[in-house]
């Protein structure tokens, strides 16, 4: 089949996120002006620079009391710093929890029963129990094509990993085991691994 996004899919879902897949979740934690945490997760995430490195999340649409953007947006505008934990398949219950469309003033740690750490280079908190998590300061936010569409872009300015996926000074992806995001209401995550080296190594 063949369509233009602008004509309509004609199919019963949405396969657009189906086809860019599998996609790393960025489990965006992020604090108010207020002081409150909070804790949503963001799939259209990626890394996009080694040095320094950066990382990318985009927020789609709105919530009823944040307009235009969602709380993880309006939170790093104000304070220019969020932190991206990774979501270990072990986490997957409760990464799904801090995924509702709670008011501003919910606490997604203390929603889904997390642990929280502080986080060294900014004043955030982080998920204690992720297998890694990156601290960043705010670089960008590009406005996108559509209603509420934002591109979200920041400067990784700590990292921390947890000792227990590491081997021989690697990450063992099997321990990491981060939960990735597929089509419509799926995810999966890594049982097998093969390496390739590129032609010019
Ligand atoms: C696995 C998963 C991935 C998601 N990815 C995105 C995303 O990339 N962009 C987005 O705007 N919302 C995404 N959402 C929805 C947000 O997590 C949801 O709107 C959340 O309530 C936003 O929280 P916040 O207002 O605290 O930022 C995703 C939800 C799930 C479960």
């Amino acid at each position: 089949m063949f369509y233009r996004p602008a004509d309509g899919h004609g199919l019963p879902h949405n396969p657009f996120n189906a086809i860019v897949t599998p996609r790393p979740i960025g489990w965006i934690s992020s604090r108010s002006a207020s002081g409150q945490d909070n804790l949503a997760p963001y799939s259209f995430f990626n890394a996009v620079a080694y040095v320094p490195p950066q990382v990318m999340f985009a927020s789609t649409g709105t919530k009823p009391d944040r307009d235009p953007g969602k709380d993880s947006l309006g939170n790093i505008e104000a304070s220019g710093e969020f932190c991206v934990n990774i979501v270990s398949y072990a986490l997957r219950e409760a990464m799904n929890v801090t995924s509702g469309t709670y008011p501003a003033d919910v606490d997604e740690f203390a929603r889904a029963g997390l642990r929280k750490a502080p986080c060294e280079t900014i004043a955030c908190t982080r998920v204690a129990d992720a297998p890694a998590a990156l601290e960043c300061k705010l670089t960008q936010v590009v406005r996108l094509e559509g209603a509420a569409n934002y591109l979200v872009l920041g400067e990784v300015t700590g990292v921390h990993i947890d000792n227990a996926v590491l081997r021989d000074g690697m990450i063992d992806v099997l321990a990491f085991n981060p939960l990735t995001r597929l089509g419509y209401k799926d995810y999966s995550h890594i049982t097998e691994v093969f390496s390739m080296s590129r032609p010019d190594e």
